[in-house]
């Protein structure tokens, strides 16, 4: 497989609800084929297949069984994502996983020690700081447009996730919440700003500890929040600029993709990073009113750190969504719960590099391998 050469052959392993948007951009990307869909349920992996216009689907044992699929991506629910992972690597293929990249810390040490001892590719969602709106943002940043960073405040309020998902439940319970469902689009968006985590404090709260079911079979079932649903943290990052964040699912009003990052000259909005087309502004020290900037890069969507990991693993060059970048979020995510535990500062030990950018041109849906 090493020794492969063209298009990279992908599986889908999970066709719940965000597969939609993955199967709808991996098959328009001519440098990936993807060869089959797979999911504990198959007759939604046959579903989805058909919709989608991909050749096979079966059970995650058909996918890993097959020798053309090269990098597997795992749509699993967080909960499943270890495991779905793990097999993958132990078959020999590369893996992008959505987020979480696992629930505990130590299953993303075993994830990465899996991957290099297997000498496979392993990274992890978001792949949102590769779209047009944070490289923009993060260009910007790099080139001295707002100065010396000094702090960033990000907010993600909402009343709660969509009372239309099937699988409501999920969302409520460990893996999940606003810290490990929304946490990592925000906390990769500040580690490519901003570098590395050095250490978090936090406080939370759960104000609805019951939710009902609104839609489906199930409506009018009641559920059990297991997990804080408003969480603010503070973090401070190694190279001196501290962040203030909010994630909450306990909010009448709805307020996300509010990533500011503050310099000595300018403060940046660095758009949403849940989307990869968010809008940029900037608001310089001693002007009037915010200016917008317009986007650089083509537009794109989910699924583009999978390509990355296809085109990284052709040119034999690191991809960006690392695993020590996937390894360091979860890091932070479980040290902001650890804080929560303890009251007080927790440090993040582990750290990252940011990625490179993406070079101009680069265009998911030109045909290069
Ligand atoms: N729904 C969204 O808007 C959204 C957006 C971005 C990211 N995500 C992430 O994508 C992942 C999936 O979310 P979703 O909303 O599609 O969930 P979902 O519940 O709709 O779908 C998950 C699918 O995975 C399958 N599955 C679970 N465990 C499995 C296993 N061990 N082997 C094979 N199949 C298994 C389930 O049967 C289901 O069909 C989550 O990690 C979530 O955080 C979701």
């Amino acid at each position: 497989m090493t020794d492969a050469q063209g298009r990279v052959g992908v599986a889908v392993v999970g066709a719940g609800v965000i597969s939609n948007q993955y199967l709808g951009n991996l098959t328009r990307y001519p440098d990936l084929d993807v060869r089959i869909v797979a999911d504990v349920f198959q007759d939604r992996a046959a579903e989805q297949a058909a919709a989608f216009g991909v050749p096979r689907s079966g059970s995650v044992e058909e996918a890993l069984a097959d020798d053309d699929v090269e990098i597997v991506v795992n749509l699993t629910n967080p909960l499943s994502h270890f495991q779905v992972s793990m097999m993958a690597l132990a078959a020999g293929k590369h893996v992008w996983t959505e987020k979480p990249f696992a629930v505990e810390l130590d299953e993303g040490a075993k994830l990465r020690q899996a991957a290099s001892e297997a000498g496979t590719r392993i990274g992890c969602a978001p792949d949102t700081f590769l779209g047009p709106g944070l490289q923009t943002a993060l260009g910007l940043i790099a080139a001295g447009e707002i100065g010396t960073p000094v702090s960033a405040l990000t907010l993600f309020e909402t009343p709660g996730p969509a009372a239309d998902h099937r699988n409501l439940e999920l969302l409520l319970t460990r893996g999940a919440g606003p810290l490990f469902d929304m946490a990592p689009y925000y906390l990769t968006a500040l580690v490519q700003a901003l570098g590395p985590l050095a250490s978090v404090v936090a406080t939370a709260r759960t104000a609805r500890p019951r939710r009902v079911i609104q839609v489906g079979p199930r409506a009018g079932q009641e559920l059990t929040v297991t997990v804080p649903t408003n969480v603010s943290v503070l973090a401070q990052f190694e190279s001196g600029p501290m962040s203030t964040s909010v994630l909450s699912w306990d909010s009448p009003l709805k307020r996300q993709g509010w990533v500011e990052i503050t310099g000595t000259r300018a403060t940046i909005a660095a758009g949403d990073p849940n989307r990869f087309d968010g809008e940029v502004r900037l608001k310089r020290h001693g002007a009037g009113d915010w200016v917008g900037v317009p986007l650089r890069g083509q537009r794109s969507g989910r699924g583009i750190g999978t390509l990355d990991i296809a085109r990284a693993i052709r040119a034999g060059r690191p991809h960006r969504a690392s695993p020590e970048l996937a390894y360091h979020v979860l890091d932070a995510m479980v040290s902001i719960t650890q804080s929560l535990r303890r009251q007080g500062f927790v440090s993040v030990e582990s750290s990252c590099d940011r990625a490179e950018p993406l070079p101009a041109g680069w265009n998911p849906y030109e045909r290069t391998l």
